[in-house]
């Protein structure tokens, strides 16, 4: 698994998956260059091995290769196979000055919600993070899951801005049914 920044300029491939942690087009274009892009990839069929081999000299190689190959994944053997999209989440976060940022969307892939992605794409910006900001902020929905995962992550409700999501947004924001109506600020403190 790796963590990386992507500099302003080369983020549009990103927009799809920033668009499942906020919606609105316009909105995620408006800081989309502003702040700064991290994403989680998570390391595809045959990379453990591919380290091994790269810590291995020129005789070690000749006794081992022909037993790394046995166990290389099949996915890594097939030529032309289609390769799975190694991204699994991005966030963004801005400097909102006097110490404090603001992560403006979170994102995990679909597909692989609930494997602890989230978790660790955030534990590390909160370490990278920490000794350059002193707070971090953000604003979610009512989403009992979603609030559950930032309680987890040790933010606290700070306050609610009352009917935010139906006035920042051009159509409902619905999560599992439900609309979601006030914007409750979390915030941590950083180490
Ligand atoms: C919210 C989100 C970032 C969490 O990341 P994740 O990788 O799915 O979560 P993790 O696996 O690290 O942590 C799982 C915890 O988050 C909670 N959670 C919140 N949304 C979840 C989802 N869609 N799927 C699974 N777990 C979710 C679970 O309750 C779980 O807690 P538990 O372990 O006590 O059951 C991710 O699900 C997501 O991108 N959701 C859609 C966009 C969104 O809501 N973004 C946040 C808006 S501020």
């Amino acid at each position: 698994m790796s963590i990386r920044e992507i500099p302003a300029g080369a983020r549009e491939p990103y927009v799809p998956l920033l668009l499942v942690g906020d919606e609105q087009e316009e909105r995620v274009f408006s800081y989309l260059d502003r702040g700064r892009l991290f994403i989680l990839e998570e390391d595809g069929p045959g990379e453990d091995l591919m380290s091994q081999l790269a810590a291995l000299d020129g005789a070690d190689l000749d006794a081992i290769l022909p037993e790394m190959l046995d166990e290389w994944p099949e996915e890594a053997m097939l030529d032309g196979a289609e390769e799975e999209d190694p991204l699994r989440a991005v966030a963004l976060v801005t400097d909102e000055g006097d110490g404090v940022c603001e992560v403006q969307n979170l994102a995990v892939v679909p597909a692989h919600q609930g494997q602890g992605f989230g978790t660790e794409l955030m534990e590390t910006l909160m370490r990278r993070l920490s000794g350059v900001f002193r707070t971090m902020r953000l604003g979610t929905g009512e989403n009992p899951a979603v609030l559950r995962f930032y309680a987890s992550l040790g933010f606290r409700e700070t306050g609610r801005i009352p009917d935010w999501f139906r006035e920042q947004y051009d159509h409902p924001i619905l999560e599992n049914g439900v609309e979601l109506r006030d914007r409750i600020c979390l915030e941590r403190s950083l180490p």
